[in-house]
């Protein structure tokens, strides 16, 4: 039974959690046009304080991609970014256990990199429409048609598909990697869009090679359109347009800027400019709420049905006590192939 002086300093560091949080979240919306409120934060303090105590027991480590809900990133992630940032987390973490808040494809990659590690999912379910458009023997027998290409795939794939692949890239490097292979054909899965904004980047560049690419696409990036784009440029002056290389073509060349979602955080950053339209998911807008809450974004965002699976009490569960489905297992011959694809990304990324 807990003493007096438990029960009241328990409930001095759930007030002092919550004051916590809400110095990160008050800016930032938890639903779209609802912020975070004092109520709101005091509500899941208790819950964040047990995640970071249990992490602490269990010498976890807990990645979250930026399009999570802003309570993970500013609540119990220890390292937050995108896809290339969070894979160089995983391989350097060394932790028995890693917890991965973004989607199932990501979660494999930090097990492919920390093979040792026990690396958990808050749900099975958050997939990825990218990642679930192709298989590995469904690779295979692409490949069997163009047996001179060099076979590179986006991050977003299952551990099969990277097994198949000679390179992987990330949105942060998918233009200087492709740019740097030898070979000038070129096998892109499994994503369509990006395929295309490459060929142009291509062109732009007076780089002679000839993509060849599967059909996915992204859900969240796919549905945005020029007509969005034309229609905020007026009605907001000297707007600067923010678009993920998931988007289609003709979003993508209508845009200020493209990258991946750590390069957009980084130009709205230090970009001037009195509005910005971030064609991506909510959960990139949170993050700059949060963090330079004097920008002006003027809305656009979708969301990522598959990020937002992540919930606190999902990350508690797969701490506490993992489900057997939540914790991911490869064929370890699978996993060695995936790591060099992966390892040959590392090895041919630019450093900045
Ligand atoms: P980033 O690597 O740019 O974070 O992209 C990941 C993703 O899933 C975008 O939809
Ligand atoms: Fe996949 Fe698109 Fe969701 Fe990113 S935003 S995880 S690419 S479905």
């Amino acid at each position: 039974m807990k003493t007096d002086t438990a029960i009241a300093s328990t409930e001095h560091e759930t007030e002092a959690e919550a004051e916590r949080l809400f110095r990160a979240l008050l800016n930032v919306d938890c639903e779209p046009g609802v912020k975070w409120t004092y109520e709101a934060c005091r509500g899941i303090a208790p819950l964040t304080l047990e995640i970071n105590r249990l992490k602490r027991e269990r010498n976890a480590v807990i990645l979250a991609h930026s399009y999570v809900g802003a309570e993970i990133i500013y609540g119990v992630a220890d390292f937050t970014g995108d896809s290339y940032y969070l894979s160089v987390q995983a391989k350097k973490a060394a932790a028995p256990v890693i917890v991965f808040a973004g989607v199932v494809f990501m979660a494999e990659t930090a097990k492919i990199l920390s093979p040792d590690s026990l690396v958990v999912v808050p749900d099975r379910g958050s997939g990825c429409s990218l990642a679930d458009s192709m298989t590995g023997p469904e690779l295979r027998r692409l490949k069997a048609l163009y047996p001179d290409a060099a076979v590179v795939c986006y991050i977003n794939s299952t551990a099969e598909v990277k097994a198949e692949s000679d390179v992987c890239v990330t949105s942060g490097n998918v233009y200087d990697i492709i740019q740097r292979l030898p070979e000038r054909r070129i096998l892109f899965v499994p994503d369509r869009l990006m395929a295309e904004n490459v060929r142009l980047e291509f062109q732009r560049r007076g780089v002679d090679k000839e993509i060849i690419s599967s059909d996915g696409t992204c859900i969240v990036h796919d549905a945005f359109a020029a007509r969005q784009v034309a229609e905020a440029r007026q009605r907001y002056p000297g707007l600067k347009v923010v678009a993920h290389p998931e988007c289609p073509p003709e979003v993508a060349a209508a845009a200020d800027f493209v990258g991946s979602t750590g390069a957009m955080m980084r130009y709205v950053k230090t970009t001037p400019a009195p509005y910005f339209l971030l064609l991506t998911e909510c959960g990139l807008v949170g993050r700059l709420q949060s963090e330079v809450p004097e920008k002006r974004l003027v809305g656009g965002c979708r969301l990522c049905p598959y990020m937002k699976m992540n919930a606190l009490e999902k990350i508690r569960d797969a701490l506490a006590a993992p489900r057997p489905d939540q914790i991911i297992t490869l064929d370890p011959a699978t996993s060695a192939r995936a790591a060099h694809a992966i390892e040959r990304m590392f090895a041919l990324a630019p450093t900045d």
